[in-house]
């Protein structure tokens, strides 16, 4: 695919690109410099002719931002509908991997469609997300890419020059996960080096930028449930605004932030599990206090604390006597 002339408009887009995903995906930067600049050299030219624009691996924990990361940079770059996700995990096993490259007997797969699909609307990004859940052959076949083209089992030759190829893996999540303490340039060189027995090393040599997102702090941990908390109230005072018949604002008391971080943050799955705390703890405040009569139609502010126990409450914002 030939490389589109970039115009002066198109490049103020570039340059916004890092700042926009550092907006995203927070505590991230170094991951995300790296990305951008990776996904900058692709969009710009730079990447070898009839080659993929970009080869990346995002490496590191897992609910840590990475495939958030792809999303957003590829609603950025082409628009919300340019993402082509893989879910490796679905070709697990040698029977169902002709599902995702072709069958021999002319069947065509998944990529092949959905390789069709960014073709045809002028390129995107192929995420190929959590390649260590897939059976090894699916990434032997992806990035033993000698040029731009994969060829199907069938013999149909993909051509992937003019796409962005991401790779995900949470490979040695549980290494990093017992790391505490340990300096973020040793957590890296562990990372890679698990990634890097995962491939084979000419297929490891194919990545155009390897990316190692960090476990995350408590204090970022405490921002994306804000992130989420912000989004969250944000919807849900539209929804009460539409059903009381004129607007309404929801206030959010300091504290529950850190009670609902808390309760987000798993160990093991990092931010995962927050979108659905965040969610339900607000939507459980917000139902009893409806159903009590206290949050109705004539109320045009509320505030949500968090509650004794467990859980938040929702009050109107000027009869505290409901706490
Ligand atoms: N660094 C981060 N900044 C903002 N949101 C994050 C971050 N890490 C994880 N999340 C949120 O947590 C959830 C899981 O993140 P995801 O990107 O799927 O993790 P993974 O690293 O396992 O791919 C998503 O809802 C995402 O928005
Ligand atoms: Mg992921």
């Amino acid at each position: 695919m030939p490389t589109r002339p970039v115009s002066l408009g198109n490049l103020a887009r570039l340059r916004g690109l890092r700042g926009h995903l550092e907006s995203a995906v927070l505590g991230q930067s170094e991951a995300i410099r790296g990305l951008s600049d990776a996904l900058l050299a692709g969009e710009l030219g730079h990447a070898r002719p009839g080659r993929p624009r970009s080869i990346l691996l995002l490496l590191g924990p897992t609910g840590t931002g990475k495939t958030r990361a792809v999303k957003e940079a590829s609603a950025y770059l082409y628009g919300p509908q340019a993402l082509a996700r893989v879910n490796a995990a679905e070709f697990s096993s040698a029977e169902r991997v002709p599902l995702l490259l072709g069958g021999v007997q002319g069947e065509e797969g998944l990529l092949s469609s959905l390789v069709g699909a960014l073709s045809r609307t002028g390129g995107g990004i192929l995420l190929l997300d959590e390649i260590e859940k897939a059976h090894p052959s699916v990434a032997d076949h992806l990035l033993g890419i000698e040029d731009g083209s994969v060829t199907t089992a069938s013999g149909r030759q993909l051509d992937l020059s003019g796409l962005h190829l991401a790779v995900t893996s949470n490979v040695g999540s549980a290494g990093v996960v017992e790391m505490a303490g340990v300096s973020p340039a040793s957590v890296r060189r562990y990372v890679e080096q698990e990634a890097s027995a995962q491939f084979r090393p000419e297929v490891f040599a194919r990545f155009t930028a390897v990316l190692v997102f960090a476990h995350l702090s408590r204090d970022i941990q405490m921002d994306v449930c804000r992130q989420m908390l912000d989004d969250e109230v944000a919807f849900q005072a539209a929804r009460l605004s539409e059903a009381f018949g004129h607007p309404h604002a929801i206030r959010v008391s300091p504290e529950v932030c850190g009670r609902l971080a808390g309760e987000g943050w798993h160990r093991r799955l990092g931010a995962r599990p927050m979108r659905n705390a965040v969610e339900r703890r607000v939507r459980e405040a917000l139902v009893e206090a409806r159903l009590s009569g206290a949050l109705g139609p004539g109320v045009r502010e509320s505030v949500l604390a968090a509650a004794r126990g467990e859980g938040l409450r929702a009050f109107v914002a000027r009869s505290p006597v409901l706490l």
